[in-house]
């Protein structure tokens, strides 16, 4: 059951992901409609983020906003980060200030897990290191039941800088646990055999990967997070492993083309690709916002039935 925190999708059960994808489709209609509900009158989310972001940061903030919460955000740059203040005096601050749930993102993986014992406020994991990006995976799985309906059986190829990417194993954990069988490409210094240990099947042919899938996921290449040259240049890493228009043709004929943004075009995934009518990308960032909106209203509808116990 989710508890206090949402931490990653490692810890969750089946259950807990439908939980939170029912309330997400419950949450949508309010997105798509009036943007103006109750739900959170009186509640407080600060978000903190500590590497740079768009599409996090602004959904979370929106979510709180649409569903009628007080919100802040910590700019950490012009924060007193910078002089010096550790991470736990930081979040205690902002917990003291009455935050009912608190968002952050940090390059440690682990950073959210410390917070949450320290705080009895919520702490939600918006990506730490290369551990999770739970909040990316629930919108995915989102996105991937609004188009096809069922996970059970479904093939999806995650393609690209697996190592690097907290999004693929989040995405890794939570498509298993719902039934999906998951293939992961790209190339070996960047995809360790290792990565079968966690159930998945790994290539290093994106054309064998792509064959016959529902899902093709590609990923953004983390160039802040490799110290050596992990790939000889980015021409080349897109020509034997960019997602492509004629790649596609090898997924199934329904596939869909997902990527969590943002995208480095014509390297990753050409723009004709990302553009093309099978590709959802910009329906994930929509359901981004209600996959926030839901969990938000989840741990505060938990701390209210504990009254505050945690
Ligand atoms: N997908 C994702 O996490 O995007 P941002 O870095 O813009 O939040």
């Amino acid at each position: 059951m989710i508890g206090k925190d949402v931490l990653g999708i490692r810890e969750m059960t089946k259950d807990d992901l439908l939980e939170i994808l029912d309330t997400a489709g419950e949450m949508k209609k309010i997105l798509v409609g009036n943007k103006n509900s109750d739900i959170l009158r009186g509640k407080t989310i600060v978000t903190i983020f500590f590497e740079p972001s768009t599409r996090t940061r602004l959904s979370f903030e929106m979510a709180a906003k649409y569903l009628g919460a007080h919100f802040g955000n910590i700019e950490t740059k012009t924060s007193s980060v910078v002089k010096g203040e550790s991470l736990i005096d930081t979040v205690r601050t902002v917990e003291k200030m009455k935050a009912d749930v608190i968002v952050v993102r940090h390059n440690m993986s682990g950073a959210p897990h410390l917070m949450a014992k320290y705080l009895d406020a919520s702490v939600i994991n918006a990506g730490d290191g290369l551990n999770e990006h739970p909040t990316q995976a629930l919108l995915d799985l989102m996105t991937i039941r609004e188009k096809k309906g069922f996970f059970d059986g479904l093939k999806v190829v995650i393609v690209g800088d697996i190592v690097h990417s907290r999004v693929a194993r989040s995405n890794v954990w939570g498509l298993q646990k719902l039934g999906a069988e998951v293939r992961l490409v790209g190339p070996a210094t960047l995809l360790p055999k290792t990565f079968e240990k966690l159930g998945a099947k790994v290539y290093y042919d994106i054309d064998k990967a792509i064959d016959g899938v529902d899902v093709v996921m590609g990923l953004r290449i983390q160039l802040e997070r490799q110290k050596n040259g992990l790939f000889p240049s980015k021409d080349e890493f897109s020509k034997y492993f960019g997602i492509t228009e004629e790649r596609m043709k090898l997924a199934k004929k329904d596939a869909i083309l997902m990527h969590p943004g943002p995208i480095n075009r014509n390297v990753e995934l050409t723009s004709k690709a990302a553009n093309a009518t099978y590709s959802v990308i910009e329906e994930q960032v929509t359901n981004g916002v209600a996959v926030r909106m839901a969990l938000l209203k989840i741990l505060c509808e938990r701390r209210k039935s504990n009254e505050i116990s945690y």
